[in-house]
């Protein structure tokens, strides 16, 4: 039985002061949660964020770094900084670094090795256009999305993976997949892990919806068989974190 992961995608949203307020207000609203909760923050708020949720289950992420370990990388911020500060997860492939700031899938590979290297644990995040959605496409370019961004990769790591199958049409956008849509393909995703390493391994890897879910919608996201958490943006800046970390309760 895999645990459920619920994270929250802070984005560019809290300055410090604002980030500790958020913690102490999600704090009793998350405990009973019987999933892993993961706060992903900004690298400002890294610091402040791991001493407000201390003495919790609570685990604080990071949304970016870079696979150097130090040196002239300007406006970087590398694996050996994130844990030493306390940082568990690193958000690696997400739609808005691939597309605003041109990450591509060798940087991503290169980002999963380097994060398993240093012992954090990423959160994969794949996904289609609205167009690739349209012209009926999403499959081909998912299952391309995963062997590129896993290239060297092991069993074992993939086993330790979380993977947040992220619609871009359905990103801050209030449209969420259908639980059906969202279904389909977080199967694809372990049928295709299934085939790139073996059914323990793909019975074992975590696989997150994230696009617009919230207080609404989460329950009956989390309830489909192949969904394993959620990476929530909009809603993980406010009490409805609560209400979606404990739809995932059994
Ligand atoms: P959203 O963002 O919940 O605001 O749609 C999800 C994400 O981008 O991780």
């Amino acid at each position: 039985m895999r645990k459920k992961i619920i994270a929250g995608n802070w984005k560019m949203n809290m300055t410090p002061s604002q980030a500790v307020a958020l913690c102490e207000t999600l704090k009793p609203l998350v405990k009973d949660a019987q999933a892993d909760v993961v706060f992903c923050v900004p690298a400002i708020d890294i610091v402040p964020v791991v001493a407000a949720v201390e003495g919790t289950d609570i685990a604080v992420g990071a949304e970016n770094f870079y696979i150097e370990d130090k040196g002239a990388f300007t406006g970087e911020i590398s694996a050996p900084m994130l844990v030493e500060a306390g940082v568990k997860y690193i958000i690696i492939g997400h739609s808005e670094r691939r597309d605003i700031f041109g990450e591509n899938d060798i940087l991503i590979n290169q980002k999963v090795k380097k994060a398993f290297a240093s012992g954090l644990t990423p959160i994969l995040c794949c996904g289609e256009s609205l167009t690739l959605r349209k012209n009926g496409t999403y499959k081909e370019w998912i299952a391309r999305q995963i062997a590129w961004d896993l290239t060297g990769i092991t069993a074992d790591q993939v086993k330790e993976l979380v993977i947040a199958y992220e619609p871009i049409w359905a990103i801050g956008t209030g449209e969420t997949a259908t639980s059906e849509q969202a279904q389909e393909v977080c199967k694809l995703i372990r049928d295709i892990i299934a085939e790139m390493y073996d059914t323990d391994t793909a019975e074992k890897v975590r696989i997150q919806y994230g696009g617009s879910m919230n207080a609404a919608n989460a329950a009956e996201l989390l309830a489909m068989p192949d969904i394993d958490g959620g990476l929530i943006g909009g809603a993980s800046l406010k009490p409805d974190f609560g209400v979606v970390a404990n739809a995932a309760n059994a």
